[in-house]
């Protein structure tokens, strides 16, 4: 059994068992956001859901409950917009009035964002979903391997000798952000562009505050970004040509005997950027640092590769890059004994169903023996289940192997700050990784 990623939860394998606290515990405290493995524990074996008077939802943390939610999608629907624009109006209460008139100043120029796929119910979800399924297909995903695979060795490449590197901007997040550019179809010019919006478009999910010259450059990006997949969508509808913003934009709605319209492709577009490049990318880092602290697994991995696949897979079991995702209530119901109203917000803790002892043996540990290791909630499940998850698996396995082909002995760089969770609802990254290795 193998140390995780936590500092203060539980040791299954050590009998190490911290004792519970009265006190009331805030899941959106930011201590508990940065690590919040202990509080999931205790909140587990509570009731069946947990009320947060601070943010007014209810927390599922179980196993079983939230496979219970996610399946039923007509009690408890993803058309929770609202919840994200209550944050959002939070976030920019603190801006002056100069700042504000200038952020919207700066929305006018939006698209109104149109739902379509993560947060839309049957039958709209659908409807959007089979159109883009053909493109994450595993067969559509083992025809991009050799595309994916230089990618990555471009990337090993330009790590050069060195032994020492921050692993996150080295080779974390450079990855997953060329594979979408380049499934996307974004032109060698613009992906500078490309790379600043798609980074703005993901930190929207972020708690850290932003000064108003930060929020307004942020929105100054998101326009800058959305007009540039604009162009693009009319230049693949005239020249039409194989990436993805070539086939979204050429892609009609059958019952409607029309194409997309912009905002639809716009909004299908914005979840491939920040569900396909930052969940990937924290997902290459927490696993980067659960093999840091476990030096036994790159030993293991190296007398049987095959158990890569499983580290891969408990490493997003641990520390999932969607912690968790909103559901809205639409008529009065119980979970167990657990009343809900109509127009209630439930909260799904993904990471914290995954480390759930009713569900996986020793939860809290990195197995690389474990059996259906891929049962984990990581990429969701049900009807909204990850649609890139065939794609981001790819890319972590030939990302790894290539890795662990290029160094060895990868270990935490001595002397940097400790590595530690940004704050966030929603996603769980890690902004900085230094890390030494020895090279093969
Ligand atoms: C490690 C990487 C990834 C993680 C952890 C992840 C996680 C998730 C999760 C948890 C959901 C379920 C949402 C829900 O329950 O409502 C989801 C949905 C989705 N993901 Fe991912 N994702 C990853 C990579 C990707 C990639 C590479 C893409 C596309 C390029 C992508 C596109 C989507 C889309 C479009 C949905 C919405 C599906 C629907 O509502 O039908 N994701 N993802």
């Amino acid at each position: 059994m193998i140390e995780t990623n936590q500092t203060n939860s539980r040791d299954c394998a050590k009998g190490k068992v911290i004792v519970a606290t009265t006190a009331p515990i805030n899941i959106f405290d930011p201590d508990v956001l940065v690590n919040p493995y202990e509080a999931y524990r205790q909140l587990r074996d509570g009731p069946a859901l947990h009320h947060v008077p601070e943010m007014n939802v209810h927390v599922a943390t179980r196993y079983d409950i939230v496979r219970e939610i996610i399946r039923d999608t007509e009690v408890f629907s993803s058309e929770y917009t609202v919840f994200f624009e209550q944050l959002r109006a939070v976030g920019i209460a603190s801006a002056t009035p100069e700042v504000r008139a200038e952020l919207e100043r700066l929305e006018q120029q939006i698209i109104p964002p149109v739902p379509t796929m993560l947060t839309l119910d049957e039958p709209g979800h659908t409807r959007y979903r089979s159109l883009v399924s053909a493109l994450f297909t595993v067969k559509e995903t083992r025809k991009s391997e050799a595309a994916v695979n230089q990618v990555v060795e471009e990337t090993i490449a330009s790590l050069g000798d060195a032994g020492a590197i921050e692993f996150m901007e080295a080779y974390a997040a450079p990855i997953p952000l060329r594979v979408i550019g380049q499934r996307l179809g974004i032109p060698e010019e613009d992906v500078a562009m490309f790379n600043r919006g798609a980074t703005a478009a993901a930190s929207g999910l972020r708690l850290t505050p932003l000064t108003g010259d930060q929020m307004i450059e942020r929105a100054q990006t998101a326009v800058d970004l959305q007009n540039l997949l604009v162009r693009l969508i009319e230049e693949r509808r005239s020249h039409p040509t194989e990436d993805m913003i070539s086939i979204l934009a050429n892609s009609r709605l059958e019952d409607e005997n029309r194409l997309l319209n912009h905002g639809e492709i716009l909004s299908i577009l914005g979840q491939f950027l920040v569900a396909g490049h930052e969940t990937t990318t924290s997902a290459f880092g927490w696993a980067m640092l659960l093999l840091c602290r476990n030096p036994e697994i790159e030993k293991n991995i190296a007398s049987d590769p095959k158990m890569l696949a499983t580290f891969i897979e408990e490493s997003l079991r641990l520390e999932a890059p969607v912690q968790g995702l909103p559901r809205l209530v639409t008529r009065d119901t119980a979970v167990e004994d657990y009343k809900l109203k109509a127009g209630d917000i439930v909260f799904l803790r993904y990471g914290s169903a995954n480390r759930d002892d009713r569900k996986f043996e020793d939860a809290d540990q990195c197995d690389l023996q474990r059996k259906k290791a891929g049962a984990h909630f990581a990429f969701g499940a049900g009807v909204h289940a990850c649609i890139g998850a065939p794609l981001s698996r790819q890319e972590l396995q030939l990302g790894w192997t290539a890795l662990l082909r290029h160094g060895k002995n990868f270990r935490l760089a001595p002397g940097k700050p400790e590595p530690q969770a940004e704050m966030s609802f929603i996603l769980r990254n890690l902004p900085e990784l230094h890390v030494e290795f020895d090279l093969r």
